[in-house]
C-alpha cells in the first residue's frame, strides 16, 4: 500500500516495513509443514493408531496392520500419521528395531502406484532403475529388499483419493495382498491408507474394501471450542506475549467452524498477524481477521459460489487443478476444457459442448472468480486465457472436491 503523502520513497518501503517490529515471535509454527508435537482433540486416535500396530514393535514380523484414515479437509489427517509416524519410529528405534515410516502424498505423484513404489525404493537404493518393471514386479523387489536389510516399514498413502481414481482397484488390491503371495516369511509392510472420501471406497473391490474397512480412523470436523484449543498452541509459540486477544483467537475459530477445517483457522490466524503488521499494529484486532478472511478463501464464502451450478464447479476444477499443475498465471481454454471433461468423467456428469462451456466462462468471469484475457504471443492460435484472480489455485480445488457432490 503506497499513500500518497507517504514520507517515505517508493525504494525504501521494503526495508522500512521490514526494520519495524514485527508482532510475530515464530512464524513457523503457522506454517503448513509444522509438524506440531502435541496434537489436541487427536490423542485418542493416536493412541488407537499406537494399539493397533503394538504387535509390530512387540513381534515383528508377525502381523502388518493396514488401516484405512477418513475425514473432510482439515481434520488432521496428514499430521495424525505424521504424528505417529515420527513417533513409532523413534520408539522403534530405543528397542533396535529396524522400522521405517514413509509417508507419501499420491497427488504428488499423479495416483500412479508404479512412481510411487519407485520413490519408495530409491530411499534404499538411491540408483533404482527407472525403466522395465511392472509395479507388481516393483512391489516383489521391494519386499525382498526389506528382507535383505531386515526391515520393517509403515507405508502411508496420503489422499489415495487419487491412486483409486487413476488405478482402480488394482494397486491397492496388490498391496493390501501382496504378502500373502509370500507365505511362511515375515511380514514388513504395514499400510495406512488416508482418503478424504469414504464413498471413494465403492470404487474398489470387495475384498480391499473389506480389508481396509476392518480398521477405519474417522476424524470428525472439528468444533469451535476444538479449533480454539487447537489455536491457542500455536499462537502462544508464533506471537508475542499480549499481541493477540482470547476474544480474537475465539472470534477465528468461529469463523472456521463451518467447515471444521483446522487448516483455515491456522492461515486466517497468520494472515491477521500479517495485516497487523503492515498497518503496525501492536495487536491482532478483530478487523485484521475480516481483513484476512476476506483474502483467505472469498471464492469459498461470497453467496454466489454457493450458487453455482454443477458444471461450472467442473469447469472451476478443472483450471484449479490446470493451474496448481503447471503454476502458471493463465491456463488457455483449450487446457482448461479438457481438465473440465476430465472432471466430468470423474464426477460422473456428460460433459456439455463448448459453447455450454463458453457461457459457463462468461457467468464464472462475470462474477469475478475467474479472470479472462486475450492470449498473448507464446501461446499457439488465439484462444482466451484463464486466470483465478481470487484465491490460490489449490485452496479453490481443496474446496470444490469438498464440496462438489458425484453422482451415485
Ligand atoms: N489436532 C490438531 N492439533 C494441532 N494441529 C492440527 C490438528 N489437526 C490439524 N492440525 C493442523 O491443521 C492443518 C491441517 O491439518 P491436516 O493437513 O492434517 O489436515 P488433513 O485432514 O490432512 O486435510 P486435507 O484433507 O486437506 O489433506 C495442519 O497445519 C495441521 O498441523
Ligand atoms: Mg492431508
Amino acid at each position: 500500500m503506497i499513500q500518497k503523502n507517504s514520507l517515505i520513497p517508493p525504494g525504501e518501503i521494503v526495508r522500512e516495513a521490514l526494520s519495524r517490529p514485527t508482532i510475530f515471535k515464530n512464524e513457523e509454527p503457522l506454517s503448513l509443514e509444522w509438524l506440531p508435537s502435541r496434537l489436541p482433540h487427536r490423542e485418542t486416535q493416536l493412541r488407537f493408531l499406537a494399539e493397533l500396530f503394538r504387535s509390530v514393535i512387540d513381534r515383528p514380523g508377525t502381523t502388518s496392520p493396514k488401516i484405512l484414515v477418513t475425514g473432510d479437509i482439515g481434520t488432521g489427517k496428514t499430521v495424525l500419521t505424521q504424528r505417529f509416524g515420527t513417533d513409532i519410529t523413534r520408539t522403534a528405534k530405543t528397542l533396535k528395531l529396524n522400522l521405517q515410516y514413509i509417508h507419501i502424498n499420491c497427488r504428488e505423484f499423479r495416483g500412479s502406484l508404479f512412481m510411487i513404489l519407485k520413490r519408495v525404493l530409491q530411499n534404499f537404493t538411491p540408483q533404482f532403475p527407472q525403466r522395465g518393471f511392472s509395479s507388481e514386479e516393483l512391489l516383489h523387489i521391494l519386499l525382498d529388499q526389506l528382507e535383505s536389510k531386515n526391515l520393517h516399514i509403515i507405508l502411508t498413502l496420503d489422499e489415495a483419493d487419487v491412486l483409486i481414481k487413476a488405478e482402480g482397484s488394482t494397486s491397492l488390491y496388490n498391496l493390501t495382498r501382496i504378502q500373502e503371495e509370500r507365505p511362511g516369511r515375515p511380514v514388513r509392510l504395514s499400510l495406512i491408507v488416508i482418503i478424504r472420501e469414504l464413498r471413494n471406497l465403492d470404487d474398489l473391490d470387495r475384498s480391499t474394501q473389506s480389508t481396509l474397512q476392518r480398521n477405519v480412523i474417522r476424524l470428525d470436523r472439528y468444533t469451535i471450542s476444538q479449533l480454539e484449543s487447537i489455536l491457542r498452541e500455536r499462537v502462544e509459540l508464533a506471537f508475542k506475549e499480549g499481541t493477540i486477544s482470547e476474544e480474537v483467537v475465539e472470534f477465528i475459530a468461529d469463523m472456521a467452524a463451518p467447515a471444521g477445517d483446522a487448516r483455515y483457522a491456522i492461515e486466517l490466524v497468520w494472515r491477521a498477524g500479517k495485516y497487523a503488521d503492515t498497518e503496525t499494529s501492536r495487536e491482532v484486532k478483530a478487523e485484521h481477521v475480516r481483513a484476512a478472511a476476506q483474502s483467505v478463501y472469498p471464492v469459498m464464502r461470497t453467496d454466489y459460489a454457493q450458487h453455482l451450478n454443477q458444471h461450472e464447479k467442473l469447469l472451476l476444477l478443472g483450471l484449479a487443478r490446470t493451474l496448481e499443475r503447471t503454476q502458471e498465471t493463465y491456463a488457455s481454454m483449450g487446457e482448461t476444457e479438457i481438465a473440465y471433461k476430465m472432471a466430468c468423467e470423474e464426477y460422473k456428469e456428460p460433459y456439455r459442448a463448448h459453447t455450454q462451456v463458453w457461457k459457463y466462462v462468461q457467468t464464472l468471469s462475470a462474477t469475478g472468480i475467474i479472470s479472462t484475457q486475450p492470449s498473448t504471443a507464446g501461446f499457439r492460435g488465439k484462444t482466451t486465457l484463464l486466470g483465478l484472480p481470487t484465491a490460490p489455485a489449490s485452496a479453490i480445488r481443496r474446496w470444490l472436491e469438498s464440496s462438489l457432490v458425484r453422482r451415485p
